[in-house]
């Protein structure tokens, strides 16, 4: 198993779902997709994560991204536990959680960490572009829940860097200012893409109004 790094391309995989069987390419199609594994069903952090993940899925769908949850627990285990994540959060859970009990997926993606937690997958999240390239990676102990609007947040800078020749500064939230990438320098192409104009820190910090998507 190799070490998956940005830019990679998202290893394909055929697995069992809350949603049925799915074949991972074919089901993200030509949207973004965050993969995000957690250690075990019927756990409270889990169930928080899951729960947050469900209560945003608008917020995922106005970004064209589908979310996708697993763990190495069987399906059985899995449907029993989605009608409590319902229950506590009350809100459907409308992705699927693949039931990874062979660990086909965990494995593909090196999501168990012996050394961390024996037998189970650490909280990883893959952030992968409709391309099937890995664009971003979070891996956080299973004592620490993850922040869902920061996920948000990367996706948000991903989309608006690829559209545009700029970067995210530090703390970043979307409305916020954004640094013009160091490469361009030709003032005639900044005047174009950037006619709200800069400010320059430094000459190679130099902040503009975030472009219109
Ligand atoms: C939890 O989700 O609550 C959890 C899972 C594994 C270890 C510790 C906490």
């Amino acid at each position: 198993m190799a070490t998956l790094r940005l830019g990679d391309l998202a290893p394909d995989f055929e697995q069992d779902s809350t949603q049925g069987r799915l074949r991972f390419h074919a089901w993200a199609g030509d949207a973004w997709v965050v993969l995000f594994s957690h250690p075990a069903d019927f756990t409270p952090v889990c169930t928080t994560e899951l729960g947050r993940t469900a209560a945003l899925a608008a917020e995922f769908a106005r970004r064209n991204v589908k979310p996708i949850a697993i763990s190495v627990d069987p399906l059985a285990s899995h449907l029993q536990w989605v009608r409590d994540i319902e229950a506590v959060q009350g809100v459907p859970v409308g992705f699927p959680i693949l039931a990874d009990a062979d660990r086909t997926v965990a494995t593909l993606y090196d999501m168990v960490h012996p050394e961390a937690l024996a037998n189970a997958t650490v909280r990883s999240v893959f952030i992968i572009d409709p391309a099937k390239r890995i664009r971003a990676t979070f891996t956080y102990p299973a004592s620490t829940g993850r922040n869902f609007d920061e996920v948000l947040r990367v996706i948000d800078a991903l989309q608006l860097t690829d559209a545009h020749p700029v970067a995210t500064p530090a703390d970043w939230r979307p409305g916020q200012d954004v640094v013009i990438v160091p490469s361009l320098r030709d003032p005639v192409e900044i005047a174009r893409r950037f006619p709200a104009g800069f400010r320059a820190l430094t000459p190679y910090l130099r902040l503009t109004p975030p472009p219109a998507a």
